[in-house]
């Protein structure tokens, strides 16, 4: 199979992982020589609650069996979309009320960037240097990194870059700004927290320019951070929240939630401002909706800090520099970049699912299924130290 992978398949890299899969349970996928992986990553952070959970397959195939595409974006009134988005106002604080569901991440960023433009009627963008929201022309264009971006260029102008964390750059943000894009927690980068109420102070600043502020929450939300998002933790609800990833527990998908009065403006001068073939399909809704009721109806959100906890306590040795990240988002930071990439591969001969983070070359990327047992957790931190004592 690798072999018509590598020639058929586009490819990201030259060096892809290339493992051959069978099928996968809970927090293990299966090879197809019958090896058992252990996931440490859940498709980087997108299998919230393992694979193939039961309530979630279940959910698909009863959707799958009533009806799967009946109409463009926003014409039907479909059960499964109308019963997720408002559960999801539920539970979201004021005023985020109204979500446009969407097939991707970054395609959540593009309309959210055109939303932000569109009600304030202005056009610059700020964002996060080191900041990652996707690949698409309009993510790209946020991003600060040249040698990625360079030979796709013209890309989106009038977008600037702040450094995440530093109140002094705020001041960048004026009554020129459309709107100020973060990630709640900076993925890409290392997985770094916002420090002394940084996302307060965004938000302050904005709401004096009249700009809008976007927290990306595409990898920490649904639960990843021992919150439903992870804005929670930092006391500031943006004006627009993007999310994705995790949200359907495997299954394609990403939107973005703000309140009635600035969503509206997308449906009128010029009315269908943002349209969708397939966002808000039922199978993806259907799925979407059951992993967000087994996440309330279950403890799985607050366990996450008690793993996190438990993965710090494991992971003691004296090539991890320092584990950053909040609940089951972490990132190992390794005394040299050649340990870290070492240890991604070892791991994977040794039936371990480790990954990289985009642009932090130190860091090993922990961010298994929420559904991890402390029995698997245990057995993960076992290999990676016999690991590390041999490297
Ligand atoms: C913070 C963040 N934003 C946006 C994206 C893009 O999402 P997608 O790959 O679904 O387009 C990602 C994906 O890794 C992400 O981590």
């Amino acid at each position: 199979m690798n072999k018509d992978f590598l020639q058929y398949q586009a490819q990201t890299s030259p060096y892809p992982l290339g493992m051959e899969v069978s099928h996968a349970s809970g927090s293990y996928i299966y090879d197809t020589n019958g090896n058992a992986h252990l996931d440490f990553v859940a498709g980087v952070s997108a299998c919230t609650l393992g694979h193939c959970h039961p309530e979630v397959v279940d959910a698909i195939k009863n959707q799958v069996e009533k009806y799967m595409h009946v109409m463009v974006y926003g014409e039907y009134s479909q059960s499964p979309a109308t019963t997720y988005t408002k559960l999801l106002a539920d539970n979201l604080p004021e005023p985020l009320e109204v979500t446009y569901l969407v097939n991707s991440g970054t395609e959540a960023i593009e309309g959210a960037l055109k939303l932000a433009r569109r009600y304030t009627g202005r056009s610059q963008i700020i964002a996060a240097k080191s900041a990652y929201h996707g690949n698409t022309m309009g993510s790209l264009s946020l991003m600060d990194f040249e040698e990625r971006k360079s030979v796709f260029r013209p890309l989106l102008p009038d977008i600037y870059h702040i450094d995440f964390n530093n109140d002094k750059d705020l001041e960048k943000i004026t009554n020129k700004t459309a709107c100020v894009i973060l990630e709640t927690i900076q993925g890409g980068a290392g997985f770094i927290l916002p420090k002394n109420d940084y996302l307060k102070k965004v938000k302050a600043r904005c709401e004096e320019m009249g700009a809008l502020l976007i927290l990306d929450e595409i990898q920490p939300g649904f639960g990843r951070t021992g919150k439903l998002f992870a804005f929670e933790h930092f006391d500031c609800v943006p004006d627009i929240l993007v999310i994705g990833k995790g949200m359907a527990s495997g299954l394609p998908v990403g939107a973005f939630t703000a309140s009635k009065e600035i969503m509206h403006t997308l449906s009128e001068n010029p009315k269908m401002g943002h349209i969708t073939t397939f966002g808000g399909n039922p199978v993806i809704a259907a799925s979407s909706l059951a992993t967000l009721n087994v996440l309330l109806n279950s403890n799985l959100i607050a366990e996450t800090l008690r793993k996190e906890t438990l993965f710090k306590s494991l992971l003691k040795h004296p090539k991890i520099k320092e584990i950053r990240g909040r609940g089951l988002m972490l990132a190992l930071l390794m005394d040299t970049p050649e340990t870290a990439n070492e240890l991604v591969l070892r791991a994977k001969e040794k039936n371990l699912i480790l990954f990289w983070l985009l642009f932090e070359n130190r860091a090993v990327r922990i961010s298994p299924p929420l559904t991890i047992s402390d029995k698997e957790i245990k057995e993960g931190c076992a290999i990676i130290l016999a690991l590390l004592n041999s490297m």
